[in-house]
């Protein structure tokens, strides 16, 4: 059984005592039974990780840390960035990886974020996987070709073991604070799409696999994405600032 997963993705957004703020709001608007049905993590920007962490800590709220981004190398001379086990420090549990800004804005290469994922897993923390393709190849009729490569790549000489526990997002680079949500059939497709390439390469794991669709999620329209079979939640930006908002998504049902 997958249990849903709703990712708040702040961006950089949120100093660390916005962050404190937002996090204990969306705490208020949510209760046992919400945490019961989907696990809620919210990624603030590394300067928010260890107040938000705190307030988690000492209020005991069910809401788990995710990171954004970081660096496979565990230490070293690498000015501005930040390792995987800096992060597990933190009691950071989940971290996104290969996030298209980061490889369009930031050049982060297939390989990359290979070599992301594998030191997200050897710190002992979930990856969230980001694949999708541009407008582009949407019109080009070339989405599959490109998810497909990417989730090869992204997955190079990950265990199927390892494979199991981690998550991988769907997010059409064309839908990402557009406003344009790809429609809840495409996004299920694609998510079903996503499921069947993991089980190519890692066997019957791809049904352990959470998938995630990312790009334009709002109230309006997670109940729908998550009608989909093979879609287990949402990795939400623009959405996830308001805690009202983003409380709204995760409980999509009521
Ligand atoms: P959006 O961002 O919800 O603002 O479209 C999604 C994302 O970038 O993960």
């Amino acid at each position: 059984m997958r249990k849903n997963l709703i990712v708040g993705n702040w961006k950089m957004h949120a100093t660390h005592l916005d962050a404190i703020q937002m996090v204990q709001k969306l705490s208020l608007r949510l209760d046992f039974a919400d945490h019961d049905r989907v696990d809620v993590v919210v990624a603030p920007p590394f300067t928010a990780l260890r107040s938000t962490q705190t307030v988690i800590e000492a209020d005991r709220l069910m809401i788990y840390l995710g990171a954004q981004n970081c660096h496979w190398e565990e230490s070293g001379a690498y000015t501005g960035e930040v390792s995987a086990p800096m992060l597990k420090k933190l009691s950071v549990r989940y971290v996104i990886v290969g996030h298209s800004e980061r490889r369009q804005i930031f050049g982060e290469s297939d390989g990359d974020v290979n070599r992301k994922v594998r030191a997200v897993l050897a710190a002992d923390m979930t990856p969230i996987l980001c694949v999708g393709e541009t407008a582009e190849e949407y019109d080009a009729g070339a989405t599959k070709d490109k998810v497909g490569s990417q989730i090869r790549a992204g997955l190079k000489g990950i265990s199927p073991d390892d494979t199991s526990t981690m998550v991988i997002a769907y997010e059409p680079i064309w839908a990402i604070g557009t406003g344009k949500t790809a429609s809840a059939d495409d996004a299920g497709g694609m998510a079903t799409f996503v499921r069947e390439t993991v089980t190519d390469l890692s066997g019957s794991v791809g049904e352990d696999v959470r998938v995630l669709y990312g790009g334009s999620v709002k109230p309006g329209n997670i109940a729908g994405l998550m009608a989909k079979r093979d879609i287990d939640g949402a990795l939400v930006g623009g959405a996830s600032l308001d805690p009202d908002t983003f409380a709204s998504i995760v409980r999509y049902w009521v």
